[in-house]
């Protein structure tokens, strides 16, 4: 398939593009390069291009006329989204209708969107199955379940097959395509305790009186390669249906604690942290029932043990600053 990859010079962009290549598919990257380095594109084919552009992106699907889109751009700091709502209608709303339009006008197969476990909110009942109460907490959940509705929407309207896949926490690094983790500023735990570690620092962590076992947060995290994995499946489907929206994750959780002592251990040395106060709208316990992807794809993560992880996001880090 020729497939159009919005965001794609991104951490997760980066690696979906190269698996969708190394699965014999074209990929073209379209970004603006507004969050990310074109060092990251390496030799894919690239369009810069903002999204909001409707005209420059309508250029790039009738040049191209791909038969699929995978959407990763977009703005997606969950803080930011707290100060900066509007930032997140514009870029994750309205740059996304706009990608909509060039798909009425150029149709596509099919469409795969980035969504987000942010979409749950405080879930209650974990883990979290896809049919759980959608009730975001931050702008930046609101606007991706927002664009969810939008884009099942349209797929009815204009004909192709609209996936979402509700991606838990990405984490680690391809260990030989040179594309990790890198976000300004960056709030993922994991390349934060590798940057607080390794510069002789202490490991900031929000809240240590939750209830959970140690009192800090539990998320599960899934390798960027798994994540890669299930965006190929998802678009070399045959008889997938149109409208639906699956979550991506181990449905093992790690607490924050936990993680840090594991990348204290990959470097070598003892964990530091200092302990601060809880931050608004983080749930205690994000955990995913994956189990629709297994049975829908044949997914399941192959290389999301932490350890494996947290190697792969140190010897990146390590890359980065040679
Ligand atoms: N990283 C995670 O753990 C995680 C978890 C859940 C969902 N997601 C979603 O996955 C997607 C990718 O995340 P990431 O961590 O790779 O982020 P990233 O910031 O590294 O990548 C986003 C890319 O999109 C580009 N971009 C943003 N807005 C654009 C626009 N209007 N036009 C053109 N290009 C634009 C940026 O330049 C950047 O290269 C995001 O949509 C994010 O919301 C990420």
């Amino acid at each position: 398939m020729r497939v159009v990859v919005t965001g794609g010079a991104g951490y997760i962009g980066a690696h979906v593009a190269r698996a969708l290549r190394l699965a014999g598919h074209e990929a073209i990257v379209v970004d603006d390069l507004r969050a990310a380095s074109a060092s990251r594109v390496g030799d894919l084919v690239f369009e810069k291009v903002a999204l909001e552009d409707t005209e420059r992106i309508c250029g790039v699907f009738e040049r191209y006329r791909p038969d699929g889109v995978v959407h990763l751009a977009g703005s997606a700091s969950v803080a930011e989204s707290v100060r900066h709502p509007e930032v997140y209608w514009d870029n994750n709303l309205r740059s996304g209708a706009s990608l909509l339009v060039a798909c009425a006008r150029y149709p596509v197969r099919a469409f795969l969107f980035s969504s987000t476990a942010a979409v749950y909110g405080n879930a209650e009942v974990v883990p979290i199955r896809e049919d759980s109460p959608l009730k975001p907490t931050t702008p930046y959940g609101a606007s991706k379940l927002a664009f969810e509705r939008l884009l099942h929407t349209a797929a009815r309207a204009v004909g192709f097959r609209s996936t979402a896949l509700r991606y838990f926490n990405a984490a680690g690094a391809n260990p030989e395509w040179g594309v990790g983790e890198e976000h300004d500023p960056e709030e993922h735990l994991i390349p934060r305790a590798i940057e607080a570690l390794a510069g002789g620092g202490n490991v900031q962590i929000y809240g240590n009186d939750y209830p959970t076992p140690d009192g800090t947060c539990v998320r599960d995290y899934v390798h960027v390669d798994d994540l890669a994995d299930a965006h190929v499946r998802a678009l070399e489907a045959e008889n997938l249906e149109s409208g639906r929206s699956f979550n991506v994750g181990t449905g093992r959780g790690h607490s924050v604690r936990e993680v840090v002592e594991t990348v204290a251990s990959r470097l070598g040395i003892a964990p530091r942290f200092d302990f601060k106060d809880r931050r608004p709208g983080d749930p205690p316990t994000l955990i995913a029932d994956a189990s629709a992807l297994g049975e829908h794809l044949d997914w399941s993560p192959r290389v999301s043990d932490l350890d494996y992880i947290v190697a792969t996001a140190v010897d990146w880090a390590h890359r980065r600053t040679i």
